[in-house]
């Protein structure tokens, strides 16, 4: 997908450097294969991605299972490599980055994932858990217990939960812990990744007030990866939509959600359950997503199109300019 500018989506945006640039990024991982562990292909988990983010904005990333979404925030992260493309975080190219320059840049991009018990230390107490980055970078100043309760009063939590232990918290409770880790460098960018699905519809509504009200208190952005359309528009001010490796359309939620014009971002949307509402009939979820590691010729999203054409099947679409998204499909090609 082409590069989306600054300009194309934001008039008062037009001189600010995005907080992050994602420029036709790749990220293969090789499939080894016999004695000699010989490379027999690639699994194109990214395969050329191009967005902005911009301060104080979020963009929602949603697809079906597989389709490269946390191997896009992981490699945003640096902690897949990535195989092309380049990623500009506040202009600065990370991928040319040396480990020192890469630590710095942790501190300004930060990360909630979906299973807070996995990724927070059971051997960790509360306030160790929370004020473990600022330790690292030495921003430790004062009390620790000050500091721990101060971020966990930022997350609707009391002081009292700083001696416990993260088996001891409900689902909820152990995601506002990971956020207040996440907060404690005073992070510009949060990358969300399946933040909310493990957790009740009212305590997911909780959790995404908490987010959008630390967004606001402190500028931040957030990469909010869900496979779930409907938590995305509650959330999110654009919404990227990807499909086996690529984003095949961008644009205002409103516009994404109101209006969608690829044809597999309609399936997605038809698949959201809606309480006496209308559906698409005709872009019901069907077919089952090809490998990433052979993906179909021409467009990729050709063999469960219900709009598909004999062009869909030989020519890979490119990126149309259409009522505002950006939308990958022969559909809308210029003539
Ligand atoms: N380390 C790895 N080595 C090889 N293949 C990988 C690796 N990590 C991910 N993949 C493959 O890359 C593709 C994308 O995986 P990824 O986890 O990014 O998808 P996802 O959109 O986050 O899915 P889900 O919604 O289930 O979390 C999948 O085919 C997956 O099997
Ligand atoms: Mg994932």
């Amino acid at each position: 997908m082409k590069p989306e500018t600054d300009s194309d989506n934001n008039d008062a945006g037009k001189s600010e450097t995005p907080l992050l640039e994602v420029i036709d990024l790749k990220t293969w991982f090789p499939i080894k294969r016999g004695l000699f562990s010989l490379t027999a292909g690639h699994v194109r988990a990214v395969d050329g991605v191009s967005f902005v983010i911009r301060r104080n904005e979020t963009l929602g990333l949603v697809g079906e299972s597989g389709c490269g979404k946390t191997t896009l925030g992981r490699t945003l992260l640096g902690l897949e490599r990535a195989t092309g493309g380049d990623i500009l975080f506040d202009g600065i190219s990370i991928p040319g980055m040396n480990r020192r320059q890469m630590n710095r840049l942790r501190r300004h991009m930060q990360v909630v994932f979906q299973d807070p018990l996995s990724s927070l230390n059971p051997r960790m107490n509360v306030m160790d858990i929370v004020t473990e980055g600022l330790a690292q970078f030495g921003m430790v100043e004062g009390s620790k217990q000050d500091h721990a309760a101060q971020l966990l009063g930022e997350v609707g939590m009391g002081r009292d939960a700083i001696y416990r232990w993260p088996h001891e918290f409900s689902g909820g409770q152990r995601q506002r812990i990971s956020i207040a880790r996440a907060l404690s460098l005073k992070p510009d960018l949060i990358i969300c990744d399946e933040a909310v699905s493990a957790l009740d519809v009212s305590v997911q509504a909780q959790v995404i007030n908490l987010l959008l009200q630390l967004q606001k208190d402190y500028r931040l952005s957030y990469l909010f990866i869900s496979h779930d359309v409907s938590v995305v528009s509650n959330v999110a001010d654009r919404v990227a939509v990807m499909y086996l490796g690529e984003i095949v359309e961008i644009g205002n939620t409103v516009d994404i959600v109101g209006n969608p014009l690829h044809p597999y971002t309609r399936m997605l949307i038809a698949a959201v359950p809606v309480a006496g509402g209308k559906r698409i009939s005709e872009h019901v979820v069907r077919g089952e997503t090809p490998s990433p590691a052979s993906p179909p010729e021409g467009c990729r999203f050709h063999p469960r199109c219900p709009d598909v054409m004999t062009s869909c099947r030989k020519i890979p679409p490119t990126v149309t300019e259409k009522e505002g998204h950006q939308v990958m499909c022969h559909l809308y090609r210029r003539t």
